[in-house]
Order: C-alpha cells, then structure tokens, then sequence
C-alpha cells in the first residue's frame, strides 16, 4: 500500500511524506533497509498557498489525493523546485495534466530546461535569481542559489517569519523518521547515522559544495530555526539546527571520530580473512571503535553502510587479493565510490594476497598514490601467513593502536 502521510509541522507549514519501505536501492545504488521518505511542504499564506517540492513519481495519485485534503489546488500560487531529481520533482508531472492547478513553478534557472528533459511537462516557468525575494501575503521567502547540493540547480528557500530553511536534500537522512526532531536528546546516535550515511552516499563527492553553502549560510546569518529537508525528519529548533550544521560541516571536512578503524576486507577462500581476524585480535579493544565490512562466500555489507561509516574513521584497513592479474572486482568498485565520496587526508593500511603474483598490490598503490589517502604501511602476503607476515601484521597493528593514541 501506497502511504503518503500529511502533519503540521508549524501552524501554516504541513508535510507530505511518501513512505517508501519498499525501495531495496535508492538510486538503484543504495542498500536502504531503512527506507525512505520522500517530503514535499506546503506553506499557508494569507494570499495563497506554495508548495515545496513533490515526491517520487509511483506515489503521485496518492500524493495528489493528500494534497488535496490540505489545500484547494487553485490557491497553490507557486511550486518551488529546489531541485529536478525525480524522487522531489517527478509528481509535478500529475499535477500540471490537473484542471485546477494553475500555480507558477519557481526554481534555478536551469531548472527549466530539466523540467522538459526530465518530466516532458509544460509548465509556467519563472527561474529565481540567488538572493531574489518573494511575497506572498504575510510570508517573505529568499531563494539562494546552492549549487551542486547535489545537481547543479540546487536551491535553499529561507522562510524568515518562521526562520525556516528549505533545503531538499541537503541535511536530509534515510529510514522512516519522526516527523520532528525538536530536542537534542531526540537527534540520536542511530538517526545521525541514517544522516551521515545519506550524506556520504548523495552528497559526499561535493563536500566543498556543502562548504560554500554552509560558509554561505553564515555569511548571511539568517534566522535559523527550522531545517525542512525533503527526506527524513524536521528539525527543529536552533540547538538541533545548529548541531547539524556542525555536523555536515565536519564530514564536509572529512573530520575524523578520534577512535575509528573501519576495515574493508574481501576474501574467497579465506586468507584475507584469516589475516583480518589476527589483526582484530590485537586491535580490538574497549575503547578502540572498530567497524568491520566484508565481502566473502557467505556476506556481503551494504556498500552505502560502508560509505557512511567510513567518513569519520581515523584509519581505514583495505584487505583483498588478486583475481585475474587484477584487484578483486568488487574492491575496485568500492574503491571507484571511496575516492568518488569520501577522498579526503587519512591513513590508509593495505593488505594484499596473491598466489603467483601480487598484481593487487601494485594497482592499488597505484591508485592510492594518486589519492588524498596516506598509504601508512603495506602487507603483501602469498595466500597463508609467514612468520616473517606476522610480525609485520603485529607491527601494523600496534603501530594504529598507536595512532589511535591506545598504547
Ligand atoms: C578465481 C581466482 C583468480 C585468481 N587470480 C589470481 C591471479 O591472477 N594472480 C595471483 O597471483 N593469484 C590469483 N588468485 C589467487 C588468490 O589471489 C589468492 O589465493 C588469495 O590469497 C586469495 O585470498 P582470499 O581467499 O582472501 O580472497 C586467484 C584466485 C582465484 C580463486
């Protein structure tokens, strides 16, 4: 069954969340057992309504039908397109073939030629100049222009009455939220996690985009006590608007959880994972946060869980083999996304194992080098460990608990 839920979440600002636990790939990329909410708001006026985004095309009917029960589709005077990716614009499409809707579509002025490309709908287009300002009855929006927050023709849309930010996107996280998070205490550990995962996996290649808009942000020092984003929860209030900014600005800029080891290992018949378990048995510690990812005969993690977690890890531990005279492919897929996402200054400790010649080893220092990874220290082991390998393994792993500042 198609939900697609209606709350206030101000006097005058309602959400529309589409629930989609059904979705297995967001972006058919992501694993998201967690699901997703797709959010549109519409804002009251006292000369009219706007409406903020769409959801995903397969919930329009729905979608149209809960619009419906909140607002008389004449009085929609504008749709704001903060930005064209079709799970935020494609219902627009159901609502421009509607007698009775007649609003103005604002956006980027890219934003035109994406509503024909991408919708193939006609509709009264206006673009929004970065800083324009708008009124409607007693409401004054500003839109800012945000670019590449992920496409291009991203935009915020600032509320002052309410000091609401409209973000699409940005600040967004997967799973079925709470409506609001309004306390800090109600900002917990999981649904950050849902939040740096979304950002790692959506907007991470961006980071010194989410930079600009955040230095933007301050630069302008709008009110700032509603972030309305169109996946996951409201926040609300300054303490947890504040606290998420904080956060998006730190894994912008790649900021490292103190303890952090994330270990990536692939293995086919066992060695890497062998060298892995030895490698835990010394590491593995109390205060030591070690987050294990592997891809073998019987598991495989969530690519998108691995994203997420490793943007804050102080060290990463790739272990894999050579297949083919090559790296094992699902490595170099995940390696492609970790450069693409999450490129940024840490160590990194490389295991390889071969069985006549290491050619993993040598394409991935080759492709490390040219990285913004540090390549701390290398192990190349031919399949079961030597004496001489466990010493070096020991090595390497006293020499991250020292990193760690764990002795
Ligand atoms: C299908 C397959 C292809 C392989 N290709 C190579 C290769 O091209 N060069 C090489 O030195 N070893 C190759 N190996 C050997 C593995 O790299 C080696 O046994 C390694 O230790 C396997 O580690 P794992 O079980 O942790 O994946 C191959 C193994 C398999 C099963």
């Amino acid at each position: 069954m198609k939900t697609v839920e209606v709350r206030e979440v101000l006097k005058d600002l309602i959400v529309l969340r589409a629930i989609d636990r059904d979705i297995r790939y967001f972006e058919s990329l992501w694993e998201i057992p967690e699901g997703i909410t797709y959010n549109s708001y519409v804002l009251r006026t006292s000369e009219g309504s706007i409406l903020f985004d769409t959801v995903k095309h397969n919930f329009s009917e729905e979608y149209v039908d809960a619009l419906r029960r909140v607002v008389d589709l004449r009085d929609i005077k504008y749709v704001v397109i903060q930005h064209m990716e079709p799970d935020h614009s494609s219902s627009l499409k159901a609502l421009s073939t509607l007698s009775d809707f007649r609003a103005e579509v604002l956006g980027h002025p890219l934003t035109a030629k994406l509503v024909k490309s991408l919708l193939g709908v006609d509709v009264k287009f206006r673009s929004v100049k970065d800083g324009e300002e708008l009124r409607l009855g007693n409401i004054a929006l500003k839109f800012l222009h945000t670019p590449w927050l992920h496409w291009p023709e991203t935009i915020f849309t600032h509320i002052e009455e309410f000091g609401a930010l409209m973000t699409c996107d940005a600040f967004g996280a997967y799973s079925i939220a709470p409506y609001t998070i309004s306390d800090l205490t109600d900002l917990t550990t999981q649904y950050v996690k849902y939040m740096r995962k979304y950002f790692a996996n959506i907007i991470g290649h961006y980071r010194d985009n989410v930079i600009k808009a955040l230095d933007k942000l301050s630069t302008l020092n709008l009110k700032a006590e509603l972030i309305a984003p169109s996946h996951g929860a409201v926040l609300l209030g300054a303490n947890v608007v504040k606290e998420v900014l904080k956060l998006y600005r730190s894994w912008a800029e790649g900021v490292p959880e103190d303890k952090k080891v994330v270990i990536l290992y692939t293995s086919m018949y066992g060695y890497n994972e062998e060298i892995i378990r030895k490698l835990l048995s010394t590491i593995s510690r109390d205060n030591v946060d070690v987050r294990v990812f592997r891809f073998t005969s019987d598991h495989r993690d969530n690519v998108s869980d691995f994203l997420g977690e490793v943007i804050d890890a102080k060290v990463i531990v790739l272990a894999t083999s050579t297949y083919d005279n090559s790296v094992f492919p699902i490595t170099k897929y995940l390696l492609e996304l970790l450069l693409s996402k999450s490129n940024v200054e840490k160590p990194i400790y490389l295991i390889t194992t071969y069985g006549w010649n290491d050619a993993a080893s040598r394409e991935l220092k080759n492709i490390l080098v040219k990285s913004k990874f540090k390549l701390s220290r290398e192990l190349s082991v031919n399949s079961l460990l030597t004496e001489t390998d466990l010493q070096k393994l020991d090595y390497m792993s006293r020499e991250i608990l020292t990193y760690l500042g764990v002795s």
